[in-house]
């Protein structure tokens, strides 16, 4: 039943490009988006003028990415914040705001209790989840489920990627219902989108080469992930996997914090792990990654790169270079995270750990 691997995780993990197939498969036709449960009107979704997004853990990574593509598609101020954090700072709350909830189980207890004050409140509430008939959608006003099938590994993986699929669909309805994006605008958006599970595919292959770097990075103190833009939360989701799977110390940065404390974790042999943006896509920013790494380099860390194929300019500060296909930018992190994943999954196994079942935590956190 795993498929031929020695844990549930890995067989997720390479399930992920029919993850992402099958969540956008029957949401987008005839150049607009389709939701599965839609109780908001045309009006009050055009009306909406303040979104909020709101979940916990990996959830909550990809709702950091939910940000960069519904003010950049719909130009609406974004605010992503933890679930747990919420409703106990009396957030401004109205008829024209919009509660995003995420949840793969839909039964995560601050998640609910979130989706449950931003109703008092009237805010309108629109639920993501990967399953059917969960109590945070049968809350909620309008719900879109990823359809990336059951996940065993009590670590989020395809249900992840699956959820930044769905937060851009989202991100192309808002846009549509305000009409800040024509419908060829839309589709090509779209269409962006559809290609993406062909790009995990091929970054798949990249699976041998990390479980062999694994072996290597097993005994390390501690890890580090740097990222910036949708890089950034791909650090913490990196740091978060290693943390929970391999119970290593290990943190994400934004790269631009490093010189405001972090720098000075660097000693000789730390492991860092860097996203690198497209030197195409992102040219300003792929240059300040570079003069990052240098830097830590320099400072004897053991740089781990994950850049785009034909990334030239990093191959010399890369100690470790894992490539990517070349995506547009929104989209990196759909395949960028497949290698932090494999990492922490064989960085565990090497340590001897439970991969699907790590220890203290539990799939579907129903407790607050
Ligand atoms: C990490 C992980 C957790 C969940 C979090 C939210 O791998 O699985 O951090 O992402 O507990 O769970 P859901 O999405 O069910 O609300």
């Amino acid at each position: 039943e795993k498929g031929g691997h020695d844990y549930f995780m890995l067989k997720e993990i390479e399930e992920q490009p029919e993850a992402l197939s099958n969540t956008l498969r029957g949401h987008f036709a005839d150049g607009g988006v389709v939701l599965d449960e839609q109780r908001i009107s045309e009006q009050d979704l055009r009306d909406i003028n303040k979104v909020f997004v709101v979940a916990c853990g990996t959830a909550y990574h990809s709702g950091l990415l939910a940000k960069y593509a519904i003010e950049h598609w719909c130009r609406i101020p974004v605010e992503v914040e933890l679930a747990s954090e919420f409703r106990y700072r009396d957030p401004v709350l109205g008829r024209d705001t919009l509660v995003v909830a995420i949840s793969q189980s839909g039964e995560t207890a601050d998640t609910l209790e979130a989706v449950r004050h931003a109703r008092t409140q009237h805010a309108r509430v629109l639920a993501i989840s990967n399953t059917n008939g969960s109590q945070i959608p049968r809350e909620s006003d309008a719900v879109l489920y990823t359809h990336a099938g059951p996940e065993i590994g009590v670590a989020a993986t395809k249900t992840f990627l699956a959820q930044i699929a769905a937060n851009y669909l989202v991100g192309l309805a808002l846009a549509q219902a305000r009409g800040t994006k024509y419908t060829d605008e839309l589709e090509h958006e779209f269409s962006e989108l559809a290609a993406m599970p062909e790009a995990v595919r091929s970054v798949l292959e990249t699976v041998p080469q990390v479980r062999e770097l694994a072996t290597r990075m097993c005994d390390a103190k501690a890890v580090l992930f740097l990222g910036r833009h949708v890089g950034y939360p791909v650090a913490l989701e990196g740091a978060l996997k290693l943390k929970e799977l391999a119970y290593m110390h290990a943190e994400g940065f934004a790269a631009g914090e490093l010189k405001h404390g972090p720098i000075a974790l660097i000693e000789d042999g730390l492991p860092v792990v860097v996203q690198m943006p497209s030197a195409k896509g992102h040219s300003q920013l792929h240059a300040k990654l570079l003069s990052n790494i240098r830097e830590i380099q320099a400072r004897g860390a053991r740089t781990v790169v994950i850049a785009e194929e034909g990334d030239e300019a990093v191959r010399p500060f890369a100690d470790e270079l894992i490539e990517i296909p070349a995506v547009p930018t929104l989209l990196q992190p759909l395949v960028s995270t497949v290698p932090l994943q494999v990492l922490a999954a064989e960085i565990a196994r090497h340590r001897g750990y439970d991969v699907d079942k790590p220890r203290n935590l539990a799939k579907s956190v129903t407790v607050e």
